[in-house]
C-alpha cells in the first residue's frame, strides 16, 4: 500500500462475515501498482445496518464499494440505478459512485468470462454450456453466458424444480437461446455432457474436503473446458478435469477477474492484472 495522505480515497467491501475476504489484499495491491491514492478496507455490516453504511460511504465520497454475502440482493433497492445485467441476476457485487449517484453492477459472471478469455483463450459465443447448480451463483454466471451469446445452456440441479424455474426465467429474457433444465441423474447428465463444450460447477459442492464431484469423472472429456466456482482448495472436479486432460479455469480466476472489472469501473483505468493475480496465488485464505 502507498502512503495514506489527506487526499486518499476510501474503497471498501461490505459483507457479513467478511474477515476472510481476499479483496482488500488484491485491491490495495492494485491501487499501489496503478498509482491510485486510495485504501480498500473490509467492513462487517449486518443486513440491518446496510442502509446506514451505504449512506456513510456515499457521504465519505468513496471511490468504490464491493458487497458480498449476504448483502448482494438487499442492496438493490438502496441504489439509484442498477445495470440491466445486475437487475436480471438479482444481485449486485460492485457499486460505482458517479456524480452523487449510486450505480450497482454485477461483475461476477463477466469476471468468469474474462477469465476464460484471458487465461484459456476461450470465447463462449455460440457455445454449449452445462451449469451445475441453480442458486444465486449459477444465475449470475448463466446471465453473463447468455449475454455473451451462448447458444445452448443446460442447467442441472439437485432440486429439479429450481432448475426448471431458472430455465423458464432465462428463456423469457433470451428467446434465441436453447435453455433446458436437467435433474442430477446419471442418464440425463450423461446426455447433457455429450452436448456440452463447457462444464461449470456453480454449487458449493467441493468446499469441504470430503465433497465428491457432482459430475462423474468418466463423463469429462479432453476437448472440454471445465471450471469450478469453489476456490478454497483443489476440488475433486478440478483433479478429474486435469486427469482427463481438459482445460480448467480455477475458481480463483473468477475471483481475480471480478475484482479486475470492479477496479476498472471505479478508476476508469486498466487493472494491473498480474499484480492482483500474484496476491491471490500467494494467499491461500478463503473469502
Ligand atoms: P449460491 O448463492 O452460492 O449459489 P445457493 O443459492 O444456496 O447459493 O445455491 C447453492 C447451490 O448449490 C444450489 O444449486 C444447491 O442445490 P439445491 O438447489 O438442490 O439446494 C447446490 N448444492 C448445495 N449443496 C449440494 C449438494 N450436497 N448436492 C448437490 N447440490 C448442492
Amino acid at each position: 500500500m502507498g502512503q495514506i495522505s489527506a487526499k486518499s480515497r476510501l474503497a471498501a467491501v461490505f459483507g457479513h462475515p467478511v474477515s476472510h475476504s481476499l479483496s482488500p489484499l488484491m485491491q490495495n495491491a492494485a491501487f499501489a501498482a496503478a498509482g491510485i491514492d486510495a485504501v480498500y478496507l473490509a467492513f462487517d455490516i449486518p443486513p440491518d445496518q446496510l442502509p446506514a453504511a451505504l449512506k456513510g460511504c456515499a457521504a465519505l465520497c468513496c471511490l468504490g464499494l464491493n458487497v458480498t454475502l449476504p448483502l448482494k440482493e438487499a442492496i438493490i433497492p438502496l441504489l439509484d440505478e442498477v445495470t440491466p445485467e445486475a437487475h436480471l441476476i438479482g444481485a449486485v457485487n460492485t457499486v460505482e459512485f458517479r456524480s452523487g449517484r449510486l450505480i450497482g453492477h454485477n461483475t461476477d459472471g463477466r469476471g468468469f468470462l474474462l477469465g476464460l478469455q484471458r487465461e484459456l483463450g476461450v470465447k463462449v459465443e455460440g457455445g454449449r454450456v452445462l451449469i451445475v447448480g441453480a442458486g444465486g451463483a449459477a444465475r449470475g454466471l448463466a446471465v453473463a453466458l447468455l449475454n455473451a451469446g451462448v447458444e445452448r445452456l443446460s442447467i442441472a440441479n439437485r432440486t429439479y424444480p429450481k432448475a426448471e424455474r431458472l430455465a423458464l426465467l432465462l428463456s423469457s429474457h433470451f428467446p434465441d437461446a436453447i435453455i433446458e433444465p436437467e435433474p442430477i441423474e446419471k442418464e440425463r447428465l450423461s446426455r447433457a455432457m455429450e452436448r456440452a463444450e463447457i462444464l461449470l460447477n456453480a454449487t458449493s459442492v467441493g468446499m469441504a474436503e470430503r465433497d465428491p464431484s457432482l459430475i462423474p469423472a468418466e463423463l469429462l472429456r479432453k476437448d472440454m473446458v471445465i471450471s469450478d466456482i469453489v476456490y478454497h482448495r483443489e476440488t475433486r472436479l478440478e483433479a478429474a478435469a486435469r486427469a482427463a486432460g481438459a482445460r480448467f479455469l480455477p475458481g480463483k480466476a473468477m475471483l481475480l477477474y471480478q475484482g479486475v472489472l470492479s477496479f476498472e469501473i471505479w478508476t476508469g483505468q486498466e487493472a494491473p492484472v498480474e499484480v492482483m493475480k500474484r496476491v491471490l496465488t500467494e494467499n491461500r485464505h478463503s473469502g
